[in-house]
C-alpha cells in the first residue's frame, strides 16, 4: 500500500458557478493523506487523524508543498491528429480536406499507428490526463493500436474507429456495412476489457450516409453500455451542408435523433450554434455536449454560450480536441474556456473549471462510479500539481489569499511544468525531469 501526504482537493458534486462553491461540493485536506493499494484508492483524510492507524507495510510518499488532485478528463480529442496541431489559416471543412484527411491516411500502417498511440500517451500523461475519449481513424488498426497502448499502461480509456461512408478520400471510406462489421468485432476485442470502453464514433452527420448513422445506433440499442461520440453544429458551413444533405430532418441534431444516437452516453463536441430548442432535446435525454474552447478559437468556429448550455440544463463536458484544439493540457483547455468566457461576460471560476476536469467530466461520460473523485474503492487516478513550478508562477502564487485564487492562478499561468508526477491504476505514469 502506498500514501502521499499532500495538500488534497477533490470534488463531491457540481459547485455551481458561483464565487464559492455550494455547501458540501469540495473535499480538501490542507495537510491531507490519499493512500491506496492494487490500483485502488483506499481512503482520504487529514494526515494526523490517519497517522496513529497507518498499517506498517505502508510506503509513504511526502509531498507536502504539493497539491493533489484526480487525474484529469478529456471527453473529446483525436489521437490520430497530434501531428497536425498548429496547421495554419483553415476553418473546418478545409482543415478536412487539406490536412487531417490526408493525416488520417498515415494510420493504414500499423507500426505508424503503434507509434503515435504511445507519443499521445505520453504526452497526455505529461500533462495529467489519465482518461480520454479518444477518435481514432477510419482503419480498425489505429484502434487496436490505441488500445493495446492503454491496456499496457493500465489506463481507464474510451475510443472508437471513425465511421465514414462518404465525402472523404476513397482510403479512409468504409463500405456502410463494413464500417459496422468492423466496429462489432473492435466491440468484442476491446469493451469491457480492463478499464477500455467502446465508443461508437461516426465522424460526422456530412461524413455518413443515412443507412451508416442507422446501423451505428442499431449498435447503440443492441448494447446500453456503449458511448458515442461525434460532432454537432461546430461551424456555418458545415450547418448548411448538413441542411442540404439530411433535407428530411428539420435541424442537424434532428439528423443523429432520427438515428437513434442520441443518449446519456453520448458524446458531441462543440454545438456552438444550437438553439433553446436543441439545448432542451439534447438535456431532456441527458446527453453531453463537449466545450473545446481552444479548438473553437483556433478554427474560428465561434464562441460557446455556457450560461445559455446551463439554463437548458445540458451537460456541458470540456476537453482539448487536438488536433484542432492548440494544447492538450487540462489547465490550457482551462484557461482557453476563460477567455471565451470573458468575451461573452460569462467567466468560468477555477472551482467549476477544477470540477470540470475531474468529477464533472466523469459524471457526464458515466464513469464517476469509477474516477474522478477520491473515496475508497474509486481508481487510484491522480495528479501531483506542483503550484511553484515556474519561477513566475511561485511569485504570482506568493500573493494569493485562498486556495480559490491558487487554483485561478494555476489555470491562467499554469503549464506541463506544474504536473509533478501523474499516477494512474495506482502507477507512476510520469514523473517531470529537473
Ligand atoms: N468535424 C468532423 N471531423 C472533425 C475533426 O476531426 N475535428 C473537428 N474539430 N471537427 C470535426
Ligand atoms: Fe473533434
Amino acid at each position: 500500500a502506498w500514501l502521499i501526504r499532500a495538500r488534497v482537493l477533490s470534488f463531491d458534486a457540481d459547485p455551481g458557478d458561483g464565487d464559492t462553491p455550494r455547501e458540501g461540493s469540495i473535499v480538501y485536506h490542507q495537510d491531507g493523506a490519499l493512500w491506496w493499494a492494487d490500483g485502488r484508492i483506499q481512503g482520504v483524510s487529514d494526515y494526523h487523524a490517519l497517522a496513529p492507524q497507518l498499517p506498517a507495510d505502508i510506503s509513504v510518499i511526502d509531498q507536502r508543498d504539493k497539491l493533489v488532485m484526480p487525474g484529469f478528463i478529456d471527453s473529446h480529442v483525436h489521437y490520430v491528429q497530434l501531428d497536425i496541431m498548429a496547421s495554419y489559416g483553415r476553418q473546418l471543412l478545409d482543415w478536412l480536406n487539406d490536412y487531417t484527411f490526408p493525416e488520417e491516411c498515415r494510420f493504414a500502417q500499423r507500426a505508424h499507428a503503434d507509434n503515435m498511440a504511445d507519443a499521445f500517451l505520453k504526452e497526455l500523461m505529461r500533462v495529467g490526463t489519465t482518461t480520454a475519449q479518444v477518435f481514432c481513424s477510419s482503419h480498425p488498426n489505429s484502434v487496436d493500436a490505441f488500445f493495446s497502448a492503454a491496456q499496457r499502461r493500465g489506463l481507464c480509456m474510451l475510443a472508437g474507429k471513425v465511421l465514414m461512408d462518404r465525402h472523404a478520400p476513397e482510403a479512409l471510406t468504409d463500405k456502410t456495412l463494413g464500417g459496422i462489421r468492423d466496429t462489432e468485432r473492435l466491440i468484442s476485442d476491446w469493451h469491457g476489457t480492463d478499464r477500455l470502453g467502446y465508443s461508437v464514433t461516426p465522424r460526422f452527420a456530412p461524413t455518413s450516409t443515412r443507412a451508416q448513422l442507422d446501423a451505428a445506433g442499431g449498435l447503440l440499442r443492441n448494447d446500453e453500455s456503449l458511448w458515442l461520440q461525434t460532432h454537432l453544429s461546430e461551424n456555418l458551413g458545415e450547418l448548411d451542408w448538413v441542411a442540404e444533405l439530411f433535407p428530411e430532418s428539420r435541424d442537424y441534431l434532428e439528423v443523429y435523433e432520427q438515428s437513434g444516437l442520441v443518449g446519456p452516453r453520448s458524446t458531441f463536441a462543440h454545438g456552438i450554434h444550437l438553439d433553446n430548442g436543441m439545448r432542451k432535446r439534447l438535456a431532456e435525454r441527458s446527453a453531453n455536449i463537449a466545450f473545446c474552447p481552444s479548438s473553437n478559437l483556433f478554427l474560428g468556429s465561434g464562441l460557446f454560450d455556457r450560461h445559455a448550455a446551463h439554463e437548458s440544463g445540458l451537460n456541458l463536458t470540456l476537453a482539448s480536441d487536438i488536433g484542432a484544439g492548440t494544447d492538450l493540457s487540462g489547465l490550457a483547455t482551462l484557461k482557453a474556456g476563460y477567455q471565451v468566457g470573458q468575451l461573452l461576460g460569462q467567466p468560468l471560476t477555477a472551482w467549476a473549471g477544477f470540477h470540470a476536469l475531474t468529477r464533472g467530466n466523469a459524471v457526464s461520460l458515466s464513469l464517476d462510479d469509477r474516477i474522478g473523485r477520491f473515496a475508497p474503492g474509486m481508481d487510484a487516478d491522480f495528479v501531483v500539481i506542483d503550484l511553484s513550478a515556474s519561477p513566475l508562477m511561485a511569485r504570482r502564487m506568493a500573493r494569493c489569499e485562498s486556495l480559490a485564487e491558487e487554483l485561478f492562478t494555476l489555470m491562467m499561468l499554469g503549464d506541463d511544468r506544474a504536473i509533478f508526477e501523474t499516477w494512474a491504476g495506482g502507477r507512476l505514469q510520469h514523473r517531470r525531469q529537473n
